[in-house]
């Protein structure tokens, strides 16, 4: 029995998958300022062209450009591992396999999409790449990927995580990036949330306000915007998970995984993972496709799907998606990653088509599945992999019930080597749970409610 699968080099995917060709109900178009469906140029002032033209592709196989491949060589193909150590503590029939995606330089699966929105942008003669970060996982990547690349790169990392992770500020500095805590005194934006909310732990909404209007705001031109999820072409980009997953599942004869899991930011780690299966399905396997949210955002297991801004400034189009409101400032717990408002576009409306089963789960039973997965794997988490690892654990436990021999497939995001303020937290008892009530999610909704409704389209066939 292999536990660590390994692909050649010469056997990494050539091509990223496109969902949008494929899902049954087409995606609702984002709409502009005035109701009406945005036109690709209008998003010239943010994003390259290049980049703007995956955004909106429905060719179903868009190559990767082999200098892209060139560098993610340094850690792809990443290992697919079975979890044989947790199977036996948990005495399950089941077959846990995980696509290790904490291998990269910077520990989790967001370079994926940083080093190719990077060399698209360097490709459009772009210098400067803003963004925002929550946890600090995708301005780490982002940093890292502009370096290697030759951009500058400037981070707006949400305050909280500011604080309470400062281990991946000094990654950012270590690849030469400008770090700062948003709301800042940088931009407008900041500069009024500031004075309205000046203890505000701040919010991935506002740091995107900041990132956006930093990079409009260059008269040269040079500058872009970049995001680390949420975005067609991120997932796009992302894909090269499951692809890879694919192949190495076939190469220890599983023709297909019975269950397929990720935990859910805004969606692109699940994503990538799970959207070449998400095909599948689609063509007729049995599959069950889960997203894992906190119970303390939870974006697809309580919002509704509505139009809605993908900053707190509403300088975005309108996406339709799952979204608590881009006013929503989530509370503080640890999976920082996982705190956005909104969730992906593709993953919002292959949830409406019944094709992914999403969850929630709270802070303390994922630390729980951290520190079994640490104590029988051995590896620590980031606490965004844990919310998959407890569904995981769940999912193992029933099939030992039902005494089916499932294989269950997850996407392992990245390491909680940075993040061990959160493990010192729950084993010094000081975590607590947190449900976001009804009368909080009616609260942050009241900014939904003059804006567009889009059709809960769906083909009926899940
Ligand atoms: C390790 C890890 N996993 C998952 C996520 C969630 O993001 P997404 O839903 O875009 O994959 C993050 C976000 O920062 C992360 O750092």
């Amino acid at each position: 029995m292999d536990r660590k699968i390994l692909l050649s080099e010469s056997d990494i995917p050539k091509q990223w998958y496109n969902l949008a060709a494929d899902l049954p109900s087409p995606l609702q178009p984002p709409l502009g300022p005035d109701g009406k469906p945005i036109t690709p140029d209008m998003l010239t002032p943010v994003f390259p062209e290049n980049l703007i033209e995956q955004e909106v592709s429905t060719q179903r196989w868009i190559d990767i450009p082999e200098e892209i491949l060139d560098i993610l060589y340094r850690w792809r193909p990443a290992p697919l591992r079975r979890a044989v150590y947790l199977e036996r503590y948990l005495d399950t029939p089941a077959k846990i396999y995980y696509k290790d995606e904490s291998t990269s330089p910077p520990g989790s699966h967001k370079p994926n999409t940083a080093v190719a929105q990077a060399w698209y942008n360097k490709q459009f003669g772009i210098e400067k790449i803003t963004t925002e970060t929550g946890a600090g996982q995708w301005g780490s990547a982002l940093a890292f990927a502009c370096k290697i690349i030759g951009l500058e790169c400037k981070v707006f990392m949400v305050r909280i995580s500011f604080d309470q992770k400062p281990f991946r500020k000094f990654m950012m500095s270590v690849w030469d990036a400008n770090c700062i805590a948003s709301p800042s005194s940088e931009t407008e934006f900041g500069k009024k949330i500031l004075a309205e909310m000046p203890d505000t732990p701040g919010s991935l909404g506002i740091a995107i306000s900041e990132a956006v209007e930093s990079a409009v705001k260059d008269t040269t031109g040079k500058t872009r915007y970049s995001l680390g999820s949420v975005l067609n072409h991120v997932m796009l980009h992302q894909t090269i998970i499951g692809l890879e997953a694919k192949k190495q599942l076939k190469m220890v004869g599983v023709d297909k995984p019975d269950i397929v899991i990720g935990c859910a930011g805004g969606g692109s780690n699940f994503a990538g993972c799970a959207f070449p299966f998400v095909h599948d399905k689609i063509n007729g396997a049995d599959i069950d496709i889960i997203p894992v949210e906190p119970s303390a955002c939870p974006t697809l297991t309580k919002a509704d799907f509505v139009y809605d801004y993908g900053d707190t400034a509403c300088m975005t189009p309108l996406l339709a998606m799952y979204s608590l409101g881009h006013a929503f400032v989530p509370p503080p717990f640890h999976a920082g990653g996982l705190r956005y408002h909104g969730m992906a576009p593709l993953v919002s409306q292959a949830t409406v088509e019944g094709l992914l089963a999403p969850r929630s789960y709270h802070q303390i039973k994922c630390y729980e599945a951290a520190l079994t997965w640490a104590k029988t794997e051995g590896f620590i988490c980031a606490p965004e992999t844990s919310h998959a690892i407890a569904a995981v654990i769940d999912e193992a436990l029933k099939a030992k019930e039902e005494g089916k021999e499932k294989n269950i497939l997850f996407c392992y995001s990245g390491h909680g080597l940075m993040d061990l303020t959160g493990y010192d937290a729950y084993l010094s008892g000081k975590l607590t749970d947190y449900e976001l009530p009804d009368e909080e999610m009616d609260k942050y909704s009241e900014c939904l409610k003059d804006l567009p409704k889009p059709p809960k389209n769906k083909s009926g066939k899940w």
